[in-house]
């Protein structure tokens, strides 16, 4: 049980990574083999739009690490995306690493059948996260994946997902924030929750191959 989890912040290590790192320890308390990748290490040129990808199961760039990002993505069972909000969307990174992975599903659906999750981290308290949220669930359903939630199998429901914010509170009209997402026991939780579901679905999907 493979589990993939690829921060497209452009700050390795910060709050992304924290609530990605939380999803993958509670994964790996549960058996699951987990590796984090910083999209800041690689280096992912932009789609040149050549539509290869409409023709075949390849992309025409090869000089950049983008075919050892797919390697690892083939590798997984399941895949765990995380981007804070910039501008009430993905960062820069993640959307480029979305675009040159249009060959994983234009000719043929690769990555069909594996696991999808996505976890958000923001400035503001309603900054964008849920925006950010859907955009990589979407794109994790358009390559064939099962989009997992942070749901409670026991049914309590305290957010639509892992949406982390540094907003504390208001101090009259002052804003009090928090120092990282550490402080976010919410976040946190659902972090806890999510690795579970996906630990989970895997379950179910490796008891329904063995019937
Ligand atoms: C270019 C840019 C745009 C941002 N846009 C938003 C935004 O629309 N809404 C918001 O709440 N925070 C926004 N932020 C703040 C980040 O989402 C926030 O600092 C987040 O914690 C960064 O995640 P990281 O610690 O993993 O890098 C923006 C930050 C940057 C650098």
């Amino acid at each position: 049980m493979k589990i993939l989890a690829i921060n497209g912040s452009h700050r390795k290590g910060k709050n992304t990574a924290r609530l990605l790192a939380a999803v993958l320890e509670e994964a790996r308390s549960l058996g699951a083999e987990t590796e984090l990748l910083e999209l800041t290490d690689y280096h992912i040129k932009p789609c040149i739009a050549c539509n290869r990808c409409l023709r075949a199961i390849a992309c025409s760039i090869r000089d950049d690490d983008m075919q050892a990002l797919a390697e690892k993505m083939l590798a997984a069972d399941a895949i765990v995306l995380g981007s804070p909000v910039y501008i009430a969307n993905v960062t820069g990174l993640m959307k480029n690493f979305m675009d040159r992975t249009r060959w994983l599903h234009m000719v043929k659906n690769v990555l069909h059948g594996k696991v999808g999750a996505a976890v958000t981290h923001a400035g503001l308290r309603n900054g964008g996260q849920e925006f950010t949220q859907m955009i990589m669930e979407h794109y994790l359903a358009s390559h064939g994946m099962i989009v997992v939630d942070s749901r409670d199998q026991e049914g309590r429901v305290y957010n639509h997902g892992v949406m982390g914010t540094l907003f504390g509170d208001l101090d009259g009209d002052n804003p009090v924030w928090k120092r990282s997402v550490e402080e976010d026991a919410l976040a946190l939780h659902e972090c806890r929750t999510l690795g579970r579901n996906i630990v989970r679905q895997l379950q179910i999907l490796s008891a329904v191959a063995k019937d």
